[in-house]
């Protein structure tokens, strides 16, 4: 373990016991045993039958703060922090191994945003004179309780792991609101519903919660199956044609690029570049023979891999996550000027992810070059892209590439000139 994160950590639970020992002062003996084990209770449901689990790494406390926002309401701090730190325990020591400091780090920040959100609670609560309900002091003691519970957390990370990059936490933070607006609304729902109507809807509320949070569970284990596929799939890809090996990997990572030049939305941007990586699966019905065959091709067997696109939506159009984006496969050989394949489509009605791919994947066969030709150069590339601009590429995209080529987003991947004239001698045979 490094030293920094020796020392965080035992600052941290020294600062921990400090506040324990301060706030048990006045409140350890207020102690309402039927609220308090009822709030436990469901934290401790809540948090072991839920996916959103808090490892040291992962930044997610939407699920326990509806929590533990009523008991700011109904405990004092000491308690309120109590349970906080002791609903979080999740027995899942089996599966990831007890590892006795992360334990303790995780009650302790669970602790000590607890106690910060209920004193922020009884501060603001005290101050400002409701007609009815707490709206603010709630909203204070949620944002007090995030900030405090995530800059541990954004600590810890920091000083444990050495190559963390900013953008990973940047993403980190970017997704906090979001989950502290949730988390705000869910509590007013359960607080409400545990002052007017008692305990039995509270638990009603928290039943709703599950189903709802099911629902998105079985959502993202669909979509980690479909990743899954994916990668199997690309694996198959790259076994059939080793000429091409990458290519579907380095076509989806250029459309990454792109899309985020053309400022797609993230989910759409996501979808693209997860049918980037399969999108020549379709060659796996091409005829092994054909596919690598370094010699010129007859017309049939040029027709024949051509249909690779048309396979490949066939293969997988039933599948109903991909539903919407899978034109991207069927189209990607589309031209801007409609002299592509397989419908000779043109322009618009060819779909963006569609457009897209076509400039990546030429962009690729450029790079590495293929049997019958040696890759070209950075220059040459952004020369090859101009030109085609308008008739084999759509225009608006074709400028982005040359953007992000001259930005150097891709200067590690360009062959010098040297290189290609060794390769290129070694073309001709
Ligand atoms: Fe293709
Ligand atoms: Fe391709």
């Amino acid at each position: 373990m490094r030293r920094t994160l020796k020392a965080y950590l035992a600052f941290i639970y020294f600062f921990t016991l400090t506040v324990f020992i301060i706030l048990s002062y006045k409140n350890l003996f207020d102690f309402k045993f039927i609220e308090i084990t009822f709030l436990l209770f469901s934290l401790l449901v809540i948090n072991n039958m839920s996916m959103f689990f808090n490892s040291m790494t992962e930044i997610n406390t939407s699920m326990n703060l509806p929590v533990i926002i009523v008991a700011f309401f109904i405990l004092n701090p000491f308690w309120a922090a109590v349970i906080s730190a002791v609903g979080s325990v999740e027995f899942k020591f089996k599966k990831y191994g007890f590892v006795w400091y992360k334990f303790l780090f995780n009650r302790s920040i669970f602790f000590l945003a607890a106690a910060a959100g209920s004193l922020v609670f009884n501060f603001s609560y005290a101050k400002f004179n409701y007609p009815k309900f707490p709206f603010v002091s709630v909203a204070l003691a949620s944002l007090v309780y995030f900030i405090v519970n995530n800059f541990l957390v954004y600590l810890v990370i920091r000083v444990s792991e050495r190559d963390v990059n900013n953008i990973s936490l940047l993403s980190y933070f970017k997704e906090l609101p979001k989950n502290l607006i949730t988390s705000y609304f869910l509590g007013l729902a359960l607080l409400s519903a545990y002052i007017y109507f008692g305990k039995i809807l509270f638990l009603l509320v928290i039943l709703l919660l599950f189903v709802i949070k099911d629902f998105f569970y079985s959502r993202l284990q669909q979509l980690n199956f479909y990743t899954q596929i994916i990668e199997s799939f690309l694996k198959v890809i790259d076994s059939k044609d080793h000429y091409t090996e990458g290519h579907c990997e380095r076509v989806a990572g250029c459309a990454y690029h792109l899309c985020r030049e053309m400022e797609l939305s993230r989910a759409r941007a996501e979808k693209i570049v997860s049918i980037a990586k399969i999108h020549d699966i379709g060659k796996i019905y091409v005829d092994d023979n054909i596919l690598t065959s370094s010699e010129n091709l007859t017309d049939s067997e040029y027709e024949e891999i051509k249909r690779h696109s048309e396979y490949g939506y066939r293969l997988l159009k039933d599948i109903d996550i991909l539903k919407d984006e899978l034109k991207i496969i069927l189209y990607h050989h589309e031209r801007y000027d409609g002299k592509g394949y397989p419908e000779g489509i043109k322009a618009e009605a060819i779909p963006i992810g569609a457009r897209i791919l076509n400039v990546c994947d030429s962009f690729d066969v450029m790079l590495t070059g293929r049997s019958y030709k040696p890759p070209m150069t950075k220059l040459e590339i952004i020369t090859e892209l101009e030109e085609c601009s308008g008739s084999q590429f759509d225009p608006e995209i074709a400028s982005k590439m040359i953007k992000l080529i001259n930005d150097g987003y891709f200067d590690d991947k360009f062959k010098s000139k040297e290189v290609i004239k060794e390769l290129a001698l070694s073309f001709e045979y």
